[in-house]
């Protein structure tokens, strides 16, 4: 594997892949890099003659200072499990690099930005939407791989491709879960013992809400998940302070990503989490139908 710390020498190496006929496969990630990164890896070295993987801490899609100072880097070891993973380039360019004008554009998405993470981030989608073309423009790939994770993220990236008319292939991949049900995200590493031994709950929780929506109502269930994590300190002996702060817990459209009311509304219907705990925020997706 080659590590590519310049947008010129990237644009080189996928020039000369483009005349060999070569496939590109191309993995934007932050870096600290987990087996959630590694699963989009596997899927694009499958699929694909040339893996590239982006390792950038994008500094705007960050509506919160304090989060882009906290945000892990781990650049060696990300290195390494590219690497070992089959990745052909990890591309690991600076600020500068990446941006070497003060950025300009904004990117509208219409009604799929104003719903959960859009806006209690503002700014954060086009921040992504930004980034993620300067990847498709100096990687130029056949495909682009996205976790469901980020559920409202794959929505953004599908709609800015109708916007820009790439004919890249996005292509979604489930999520990876620890052992105990945790989705996997480069945040859990900011957890407290006592708060990561708790953090299943999430998930937990969201199975349920999965089970009860058998027989109980759209909005029984939306409150359900919100009171179960907000009361559960009080129902369970927790470390003094440690508690789950829900900030939304949306019953949506896979699609629209618009809440629905009934469970007969649309045929795919996703939950979607954003929950503080110990300080991190962390998000999680189940699927109803
Ligand atoms: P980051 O949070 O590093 O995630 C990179 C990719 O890995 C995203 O597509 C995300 O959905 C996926 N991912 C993270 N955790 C996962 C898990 N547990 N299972 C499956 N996939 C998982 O998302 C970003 O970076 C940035 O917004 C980015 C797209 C790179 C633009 O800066």
């Amino acid at each position: 594997m080659q590590t590519i710390t310049t947008a010129a020498a990237l644009t080189a190496a996928i020039q000369e892949a483009k005349q060999a006929h070569k496939t590109i496969g191309l993995v934007p990630t932050m870096g600290a890099l987990h087996d959630g990164h590694l699963s989009l890896v596997n899927r694009a070295r499958k699929e694909n003659d040339i893996v590239v993987v982006s390792v950038f801490v994008n500094p705007i899609q960050f509506n919160n200072k304090e989060d882009l100072a906290k945000y892990p880097r781990t650049v060696e070891a990300d290195c390494e499990k590219l690497a070992a993973a089959g990745a052909d380039f990890a591309f690991v360019p600076t600020v500068e690099e990446m941006y070497p004008e003060p950025v300009t554009t904004v990117y509208h998405f219409g009604p799929i930005e104003e719903v959960m993470e859009g806006p209690r981030r503002p700014g954060h989608f086009s921040g992504v939407a930004v980034v993620v073309r300067r990847l498709f423009d100096l990687a130029q790939p056949d495909r682009a791989y996205f976790g469901e994770k980020d559920f409202q993220q794959i929505a953004i990236i599908r709609n800015l491709l109708e916007q820009i008319k790439y004919p890249i292939e996005l292509v979604p991949c489930p999520i990876v879960r620890a052992d105990d049900g945790l989705a996997l995200s480069s945040r859990n590493m900011r957890l407290s013992p006592e708060a990561r031994a708790v953090a299943p709950t999430i998930y937990a929780t969201l199975q349920q809400a999965v089970e009860m929506s058998e027989y109980e109502d759209v909005e029984t269930v939306q409150l359900w998940v919100m009171d179960t994590l907000s009361s559960f300190h009080e129902v369970n002996p927790l470390k003094e302070g440690l508690c789950f702060e829900p900030e939304y817990f949306e019953i949506v459209d896979d699609t629209t990503l618009q809440p629905i009311t009934d469970w007969s509304d649309t045929p795919g219907i996703v939950g979607c989490i954003a929950v503080w705990l110990d300080g991190v925020r962390l998000i999680d997706v189940i699927r109803f139908r």
